[in-house]
């Protein structure tokens, strides 16, 4: 089942949202696609995008979060260091195991893109959606944010 954009996953209806939406729209590529249209090499392509737009995401909402003195934002760094080791580990995985593995690996994968992706956006990001009620900073033309 694909993943869907809830009202619960906005932060800032600016960048960090639209991020998360793109975010959200590959990983759903991933989660689509057939099992006769799944090869190694188009599961690969896919979660590469993915990694390349979360690395591009995560310094965004840090540089972000450091503008606007986020409390926990050395534990959520850490987090997305963790979550970006995840998606290295799941190309690795993807590029190096035998052919018969794949499938369940796809699945794996499903799964993990499924729960992670939301579950950090609703247990996480969220802290940011709170500061940006408060005042604290906005993701929109403010001269402080500099995205990359
Ligand atoms: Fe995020
Ligand atoms: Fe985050």
């Amino acid at each position: 089942m694909e993943i869907h954009w809830n009202d619960k996953l906005a932060i800032d209806n600016g960048v960090i949202d639209d991020d998360h939406r793109l975010a959200i729209f590959i990983a759903n590529d991933f989660i689509r696609m057939k099992r006769h249209e799944m090869t190694r090499e188009r599961a690969i392509e896919v979660i590469d995008a993915l990694r390349l737009h979360m690395r591009r995401h995560c310094q965004r909402e840090e540089h972000f979060q450091k503008s606007i003195g986020f409390e926990p934002r050395a534990e959520h760094a850490d987090e997305h260091r963790r979550l970006n080791q995840r998606l290295d580990q799941i190309v690795d995985k993807l590029e190096y195991a035998p052919i018969a593995e794949l499938p369940g690996l796809v699945q794996a994968t499903t799964n993990v893109l499924r729960t992670w992706l939301v579950d950090h956006i609703l247990k996480d990001d969220i802290g940011m959606r709170d500061a940006i009620a408060a005042g604290e900073g906005k993701t929109d033309g403010d001269e402080a944010v500099c995205f990359v």
